[in-house]
């Protein structure tokens, strides 16, 4: 059976951990996969979610399924972390999901079962599994220009000049905030403008909302998706609480659908879940449920809220003082961007070969287009870093 089967490539992002660990230097800097870590490195379990799971362990007194849609008080928390609280639950349906991959997937199954050849936009560049679980659905690829790898801005009218050649119908992904791989971010007005076209033209949004409360703070991050919502007939959207509530391995998402109306939005939610059916049948619960009891505690969600806030600023701080280091060390302005970008990376824009030398020559690990994990900087080596940075520019 498996005689003719060749090996498939290695996730560019996840081959980096284990390349990572096997490194021996004690000087080795991490700036690979997407997982905030502290200044000792670790990466812990927030406060908030702790206390969830001892609440969670003494209270649950059965394993029994959920069903489907997995914990419902997590979904219309998701729901309201995402669209606000003025959200319009008529039109609004949503399931958990496994992971943001999880909600990204089941999304993309529903828009497979809305027509036969459903076309979905991605940002060039975008994280690099979008495109092969999009593709796993059936989905149809096109791409929109992105990001300027010179001045490290959005191309924002090329972007817009493509969407107007889109078709009626089809679909453009949008990353809710802190764009992964780039930290450039659309603008209040940007996302006003690409409101109007999707209104426009037909479009059908879909946001990835995979790091709320990472960039600018967890309602500003929301505010291109809020502004959709409040104007587009329908959308879908997939969420993630890997980063923002750091419980990646337990694999915690949400998958959302605005309707135009509460019948319609019942009907693709039976769609929805037919394919999760088909695919996991049901969502892993033990994330979720400590997720959604943290939301709907006023004092855990407070101090979530806080933790989260201080991860966020200490990003920020690393944004500039990494900015200030290149600028010292290369005695250039050219990488001044990282500290106007937000989120938890940023791209340096140094080639694959300049990559392939931090790490062999300077155990410093990034992904292959030289995107950097901001949480990751050494915060008492900077300029060591930087300098290394500009050692392999030439
Ligand atoms: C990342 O972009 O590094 C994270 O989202 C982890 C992943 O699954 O790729």
């Amino acid at each position: 059976m498996f005689e003719d089967l060749k090996p498939a490539p290695a996730d560019k992002i996840l081959a980096l951990i284990g390349l990572y660990r096997a490194d021996p230097r004690p000087d080795k800097v991490d700036l690979g996969v997407g997982v905030y870590k502290g200044r000792d490195g670790k990466t812990v379990v927030m406060r908030a979610v702790r206390e969830a799971e001892k609440r969670l362990l003494q209270a649950q007194d059965t394993k029994t399924y959920l069903g489907l849609a997995g914990d419902t008080g997590f979904n219309t928390a998701m729901v309201k972390l995402a669209f606000g609280l003025g959200a319009d639950m008529t039109r609004i349906r949503a399931a958990q999901a496994p992971g943001g991959s999880g909600a990204l997937r089941l999304v993309a199954e529903l828009l497979k079962r809305t027509r036969s050849d459903p076309t979905v936009w991605l940002s060039d560049p975008t994280w690099p599994n979008h495109m092969p679980v999009m593709r796993a659905a059936g989905l149809q690829i096109r791409e929109y220009p992105y990001f300027d790898a010179a001045s490290g801005a959005v191309r924002f009218d090329d972007m817009l000049a493509a969407l107007r050649t889109a078709s009626d119908g089809d679909v453009v992904m949008l990353h809710g905030c802190c764009h992964n791989p780039t930290g450039a971010n659309l603008d209040a007005a940007q996302w006003q403008a690409v409101t109007d076209l999707v209104v426009e033209r037909g479009l059908l949004p879909f946001v990835d909302i995979a790091y709320q409360g990472f960039g600018d703070g967890l309602e500003a991050d929301a505010l291109g998706l809020r502004l959709l919502a409040a104007k587009v007939p329908e959308m879908v959207v997939a969420s993630s609480c890997s980063k923002n509530f750091a419980v990646y391995r337990d694999r915690v998402g949400a998958a959302m659908i605005l309707a135009k109306d509460g019948g319609q939005a019942d009907v693709a939610m039976s769609q929805m879940l037919s394919a999760a059916r088909a695919m996991y049948s049901m969502p892993p619960d033990h994330g979720a449920a400590a997720v959604r009891i943290v939301l709907e505690d006023d004092a855990l969600r407070a101090d979530w809220e806080a933790e989260l806030e201080e991860m966020r600023l200490r990003m920020l701080r690393l944004r500039v003082q990494f900015a200030e280091a290149l600028r010292r060390q290369s005695n250039s302005d050219r990488f001044d961007f990282v500290a106007s970008h937000r989120g938890m990376f940023s791209r340096l824009g140094l080639t694959e070969a300049q990559v392939e030398r931090l790490r062999v020559e300077h155990g410093v690990y990034m992904v292959g287009d030289s995107r950097i994990n901001v949480a990751g900087l050494p915060e008492d080596r900077m300029d060591e870093l930087a300098k290394a940075i500009v050692s392999v520019l030439d």
